[in-house]
């Protein structure tokens, strides 16, 4: 097996033999996670940029941590305090990273299709600079899909996490589809893994084209909960993104954690030995109770992150030219 992607900007295209090489990898580096000193010299010397023109929390300091382990010199870049105040454009911005030898750029931005952009250009410049997407608008969320696949396989099989683990497996993705790029980083994901995804949420915010998100595969969608849960070994709920709604999408927010709020009562529904997940930032007590929240039994909100770090890790690893662990 080899790697042979110099950017990663979504996973519709990523193929099984890629999503295997990144959770083989990422196994090797949660291993590296444990030790007393959980550091490697693997980027010794090359440098790796963060370009966040989108708030964030986990996704930035996971990719800074991630690359520290590495031992990469990481140059954060904060908009508030850029030149992009001055009037900077985004590519002249990520010029002058790439002037300074950046070998590795981390994007995030509110319009999709800023990182294909920056990719674009730096292949035109016949530059072996990587682009890694950190979420670009509605498009794609591919570390976030990436990790989410990571837990799912790692929870199903902890040495051994692999494709085929989720083979079959009822896994449910709930809230805001429309609004989301982690969804469809998911929905790529999962089901290159063969489980059985389905999608559920009001109709305002999961329009029926969603079934069609796959050529030649109907995704089952539903607007009401229950068919979505019954029997859903895993339950991935979504943010409401608020920030990127229109005004008449939701009659409140009471009423949709009413109809679509997960709570221990309505798991009942799903497998017994249900799982739940969250990509974070949680809205307590409206995508999900906060006794649901508290009960480390039932969520892996916490593990999704610190698998974070792993996944981010072999990313960087594989990106920046190392060779695929056995
Ligand atoms: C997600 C994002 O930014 O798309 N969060 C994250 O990366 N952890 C989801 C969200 O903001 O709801």
């Amino acid at each position: 097996m080899v790697w042979q992607r110099q950017h990663v900007l979504g996973l519709a295209d990523f193929t099984p033999e890629e999503y295997q090489i990144v959770l083989q990898t990422a196994a090797s580096f949660r291993e590296v996670l444990t030790r007393p000193l959980p550091k490697v010299p693997t980027l010794q010397g090359k440098v790796v940029a963060t370009l966040f023109f989108e708030a964030s929390t986990r996704t930035r300091n996971s990719f800074e941590l991630a690359a520290k382990r590495l031992s990469a010199d990481v140059l954060n870049f904060a908009p508030g305090i850029s030149s992009l105040s001055k009037g900077e454009t985004i590519l002249d911005t990520a010029r002058t990273f790439l002037a300074m030898g950046s070998d590795l750029l981390i994007i995030r931005h509110a319009q999709a299709g800023v990182p294909q952009q920056l990719a674009a250009e730096i292949s035109r410049r016949g530059s072996p600079t990587g682009v890694l997407n950190a979420g670009d608008g509605l498009h794609e969320h591919p570390t976030q899909g990436l990790l989410d696949l990571f837990t799912l396989c790692a929870h199903l099989d902890p040495e051994r996490p692999r494709l085929e683990n989720l083979q079959g497996v009822k896994i449910a993705i709930v809230g805001d589809i429309l609004h989301s790029r982690v969804a469809r980083s998911d929905i790529y994901a999962l089901l290159a893994a063969g489980a059985d995804v389905h999608l559920a949420g009001p109709p305002t915010l999961l329009p029926k084209d969603f079934a069609q998100l796959i050529p030649g595969y109907t995704l089952p969608i539903h607007w009401q909960l229950q068919p979505a849960l019954e029997g859903s070994r895993f339950v991935i709920t979504l943010r409401l993104q608020q920030e990127r709604m229109g005004e008449y999408l939701l009659p409140s927010l009471r009423e949709y954690h009413h109809l679509f709020g997960i709570t221990h009562q309505r798991l009942q529904l799903c497998h017994p030995q249900v799982k739940l997940l969250h990509p974070g930032p949680v809205n307590r007590g409206v995508e999900l109770s906060s006794d649901v929240m508290e009960d480390p039994g039932l969520n892996l909100i916490e593990q999704q992150v610190t698998h974070g770090v792993a996944v981010r890790m072999a990313l960087l690893y594989l990106m920046g030219g190392g060779r695929i662990p056995t």
